[in-house]
């Protein structure tokens, strides 16, 4: 390493060092977050040397990270993107290329999911011009079930993407034979998931498709960024295409002619030996990562085993805390699975002599973060209420959490004192309440 790097990036540690003052936790002033990102020194060493490198577009810190991911989650291929949303617009989207022929989905083609979501699990739904169904989730899980994704495929329905929830598995082994049996496609949303094992096999490696998120709130971050895994080569392709604006050509920036026919396609009705680097095959996007985010990536990969390890801890010591806490639907993994919990998610009795709404502002008054089970029915908001849909069976469920289902952190900024300290205010409100 040249010695000015090295003389800077020691300057980035002592740095560090300064920033790390721990003022101890102040029960009711301490701020207790919901979410967070948890970084380290060697995060922002690995973040400013990126920086000094001056490489900002995706370069060979992405493609390693590319590959270490596809490897740690059992997949053969893992694609960068902006975002978990853009990931999941990509997955989607893949459907929808003509390169898949009559597996192809087309517009007016239905995909089974669930209002009990984030939104950008069901917008790419409609972006693509394809229809959702919805179906209802479980208290307690917060998952489908089987049965009930059966029930709603109709004659236009193509596919199944499901997130697992608040990073309990789904029943992804039956979901996907399922979709097996009806040539159905199953995209898995494994934003709030990574590390959750279903039948000891990570979720993300039974669908299609999968997709990551990597902002703040999740497992593993690089401040904004996402990821779309698959095994499936064909389909790995499309989304690379479609992510890098559309291109035919797969050869990495900065790289040409790696097929030995960059002149000697001739598609569309352009003209023979047009040049294959600027040849499109999709209306695609650019949803490419940088080199940056990567780099972050990368740094926090090393950790990801630990953090997950922290949220089943922290959950655990909630869960245990608050056993037969009257009142309250405590969370369950679903069978077969462990998840690598983003939250923990408390559900009020709608029959308790109180609100959840009551209960969330009395632990936000302790400077305790509440967020919700994020937008709980999504027909309820105003940019889905007149969007094409189906609806299978009741969204009884899904309405109860709308009003009553709330989450609470397990992230592993989080101490022992700050978790007791949540659980002793839960069970204060709910004893007083009666
Ligand atoms: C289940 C799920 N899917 C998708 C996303 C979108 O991820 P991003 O914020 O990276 O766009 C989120 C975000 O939290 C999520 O929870």
């Amino acid at each position: 390493m040249n010695d000015h790097k090295a003389l800077i990036l020691d300057e980035v540690r002592k740095f560090h060092q300064d920033t790390q003052t721990d003022k101890g936790f102040v029960p009711g002033v301490t701020e207790i977050w919901p979410t967070g990102a948890v970084h380290d020194v060697e995060d922002r060493v690995a973040l400013v040397e990126a920086a000094l490198d001056l490489r900002v577009a995706a370069g060979t810190r992405a493609r390693k990270f590319e590959s270490l991911f596809a490897r740690k989650m059992k997949r053969r291929k893992a694609h960068l993107t902006t975002s978990g949303s853009s990931a999941n617009l990509l997955a989607v989207s893949a459907l929808t290329s003509p390169k898949l022929q009559e597996m192809r989905l087309r517009p007016g083609d239905e995909i089974i999911t669930v209002a009990a979501a984030f939104p950008t699990t069901v917008s790419p739904i409609l972006q693509n011009g394809l229809v959702p169904v919805f179906v209802d989730v479980e208290l307690g899980t917060y998952n489908p079930t089987v049965e009930k994704v059966a029930a709603a495929i109709g004659p236009k329905t193509k596919a199944i993407m499901i997130a697992h929830a608040v990073g309990n598995p789904f029943d992804v082994v039956d979901m996907a034979a399922l979709a097996d049996e009806h040539d159905m496609f199953l995209i898995e949303d494994n934003c709030d998931a990574v590390g959750s094992f279903y039948d000891g096999e990570p979720t993300g490696s039974f669908g299609d498709l999968s997709t990551v998120s990597f902002y703040p709130a999740h497992h593993m971050t690089m401040g904004e960024g996402g990821c779309v895994l698959t095994s499936n080569l064909a389909l790995s392709r499309i989304v690379e295409s479609l992510r890098d604006w559309g291109r035919d050509c797969w050869c990495e920036p900065g790289e040409s002619n790696t097929c030995l026919k960059r002149f000697s396609y001739q598609m569309g009705t352009l003209p023979a030996g047009y040049d294959h680097k600027y040849i499109y095959s999709h209306v695609g996007y650019n949803l490419k990562a940088t080199e940056l985010q990567a780099a972050l990536g990368l740094s926090q990969l090393n950790k990801v085993d630990d953090f997950c390890a922290a949220r089943r801890r922290n959950w655990r010591h909630l869960r245990e805390g608050l056993e037969g806490t009257r009142h309250l639907i405590l969370p369950v993994a679903t069978p077969r699975s462990d998840p690598s919990w983003y939250g923990f998610v408390i559900t009020v009795d709608p029959a308790a002599p109180f609100q959840a709404s009551e209960l969330i502002a009395f632990l936000e008054d302790r400077k305790i973060g509440t967020r919700r089970l994020f937008g709980g029915n999504l027909l309820r908001h105003p940019a889905y209420m007149e969007q094409p849909h189906r609806v299978v069976g009741e969204l009884t469920n899904t309405d109860i959490i709308t009003t009553q289902t709330f989450h609470v952190g397990v992230y592993p900024g989080l101490t022992d004192e700050m978790i007791e300290y949540v659980v002793s205010s839960i069970k204060e409100f709910v004893e007083a309440r009666g």
